[in-house]
């Protein structure tokens, strides 16, 4: 089934934070919207909200004057249902509540005709659930838009056990005509975005639950060297604790308790204490006016490093070379197994033991293991973490070899995949995971992720990327540090392992 044309009539049920959002959208598509919401006065006044906030757009020559206006006389309040009856497509965006929201639909099933889609913006709530107790559960699917509803290019469009494929596909390729990027997704906890991206909060808060490091530098490492546009702490800080905090317990409560899922204690312990990040001026940081951010700490080094020795193929570390020969040192090439020397430092990339265990599993000395990075040719901050007899000559060569090739070195306590390796193998272990129970297509999981959160690369294809026997390695030896069912590889890398094959083949 095609997308709705310009003349199908739209409403949208909710005039909050995202019920306005929606209705801008669809009005700005073409379409005519009526907004409704029970506190009267609210729809008209978030029309008059959207109204400002296009007239600065026009203001600053982002908008033409007439562009605003054609969306203004698309969209009209109105205060109760039965204005709606003629709807193509109606949008609830209410208060998030299984009962309010089943009593709702069943009211505008009584009220439409047939061929009228419904649709919730629920991110929490089963779509089953919800079209349990209509007459036809087949009509009822979720578009999940994300905040804020014009900025952000995901829809997720969810179906239900009982919807129809058919007007998923509607959904679908209206929300694109809408200039969204829509995926399909079924209705499973979290849908793709908000099960996918646990792990990124989760392991960022375990690390600084251990002393791993502090949140400057957790935060720092992500973004520089894992690419990712904000740290976990910074991020959460945004979203607020109280609503990142509440989406991970609502999962984990879903996902009947599994421990992936499960939520922080530090956490918490900002929620109960008000801490709830930006909003309310103190989250893991200060955000007072004279608050300053913390810098990241980080390593530095007096050592004189004129070469180093590079044994065997180092794989994807071995994008460092060409900096370091462009930074002047002479390189001499070896047989061996994937080993960077310097002075009496061993420089190894991450396998997911920690630094102590693999030193003294292989018989090394002076072991330093380094961090994963989107980009070892571009990247300016790295982690190291380093073996318990690593002297301080050692590390000293280490950081002085990483800083001839423009690299600050963060150094993280001896903890296992380190903090970006780690953040994106548990990405990529839940993206597997929800491509094994088929909840989204590799294609659509990758995408949500880009344009849902913005990663720098899907999960899935980062995972293809760094080679799934790399990555399922790096899980195994994380489930066998910490003896935890959290840390247990999908069952989708062992098969694609065993079977040669890549997780988007
Ligand atoms: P909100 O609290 O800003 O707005 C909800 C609006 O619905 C309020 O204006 C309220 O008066 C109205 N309302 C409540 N019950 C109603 C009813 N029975 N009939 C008509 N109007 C009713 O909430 P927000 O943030 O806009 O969320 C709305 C929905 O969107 C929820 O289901 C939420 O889970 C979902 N959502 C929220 C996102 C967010 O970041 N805020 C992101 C994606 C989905």
């Amino acid at each position: 089934m095609s997308a709705l044309t310009k003349e199908a009539r739209i409403a949208v049920i909710g005039a909050g934070a995202m019920g306005a959002g929606i209705a801008q959208v669809a009005a700005q598509a073409g379409h005519r919207v009526r907004l409704l919401d029970q506190r009267p006065g609210a729809a008209a006044q978030a029309i008059a909200n959207i109204d400002q906030q296009l007239s600065k757009r026009v203001q600053n020559g982002k908008l033409e004057a007439s562009a605003r206006q054609a969306t203004l006389d698309r969209l009209q309040p109105v205060e109760s249902l039965d204005k709606l009856v003629d709807s193509d497509l109606i949008i609830e965006a209410i208060v998030e509540n299984l009962e309010v929201k089943r009593q709702l639909f069943q009211e505008l099933e009584s009220l439409c005709h047939p061929s009228c889609i419904l649709a919730s913006n629920t991110s929490s709530l089963s779509i089953t659930s919800i079209a349990a107790g209509l007459q036809h559960p087949e009509r009822l699917l979720g578009l999940h838009f994300f905040n804020p509803a014009p900025v952000m290019a995901l829809v997720e469009v969810v179906s239900g056990l009982a919807s129809d494929p058919a007007l998923a596909q509607c959904l679908y390729e209206t929300a694109r005509n809408w200039g969204k990027k829509p995926v399909h997704a079924r209705s499973t906890p979290g849908f793709i975005v908000n099960r996918v991206a646990r792990p990124f909060y989760a392991e960022s808060l375990r690390l600084l639950q251990e002393g791993a490091a502090d949140c400057a530098t957790l935060d720092a490492l992500l973004r520089e060297a894992g690419g990712f546009a904000m740290g976990a702490f910074e991020l959460t800080d945004l979203i607020g604790h109280d609503v990142n905090y509440g989406v991970t317990c609502s999962v984990f409560a879903a996902y009947y308790g599994d421990t992936r899922f499960q939520p922080s204690l530090i956490q918490k312990e900002l929620v109960d204490a008000g801490h709830l990040g930006r909003k309310s001026g103190q989250g893991f940081y200060r955000y007072a006016a004279d608050a300053q951010r913390p810098a990241p700490s980080q390593l530095s080094s007096s050592a004189k490093v004129e070469g180093c020795v590079v044994e065997g193929d180092l794989g994807m570390l071995g994008e460092l070379l060409p900096r370091l020969r462009q930074a002047g040192l002479e390189i001499i090439q070896r047989d061996g197994s994937g080993l960077l020397r310097v002075g009496d430092a061993v420089l190894a990339l991450s396998d997911g033991r920690m630094a102590s265990q693999r030193a003294r599993d292989s018989g090394l000395r002076n072991l330093i293991l380094l961090d994963l990075a989107l980009d070892y040719g571009q990247v300016q901050r790295l982690a190291i973490s380093c073996s318990a007899d690593t002297s301080a000559l050692a590390q000293d060569q280490a950081v002085a070899l990483l800083n001839r090739a423009g690299i600050q070195v963060c150094r993280l306590s001896d903890t296992p995949a380190l903090a970006v390796l780690r953040t994106v193998a548990m990405l990529a272990n839940e993206a597997a995971d929800a491509l094994l129970q088929g909840v989204a297509s590799a294609v659509d999981i990758d995408l949500a992720m880009r344009a849902g959160v913005n990663y720098p690369q899907g999960p899935l294809a980062w995972a293809d990327r760094l080679g799934l026997g790399y990555l399922l390695q790096v899980l195994e030896h994380l489930q066998g540090a910490y003896g935890e069912d959290r840390y247990r590889p999908s069952l989708l890398l062992r098969r694609r392992v065993a079977e040669g094959r890549n997780l988007h083949d």
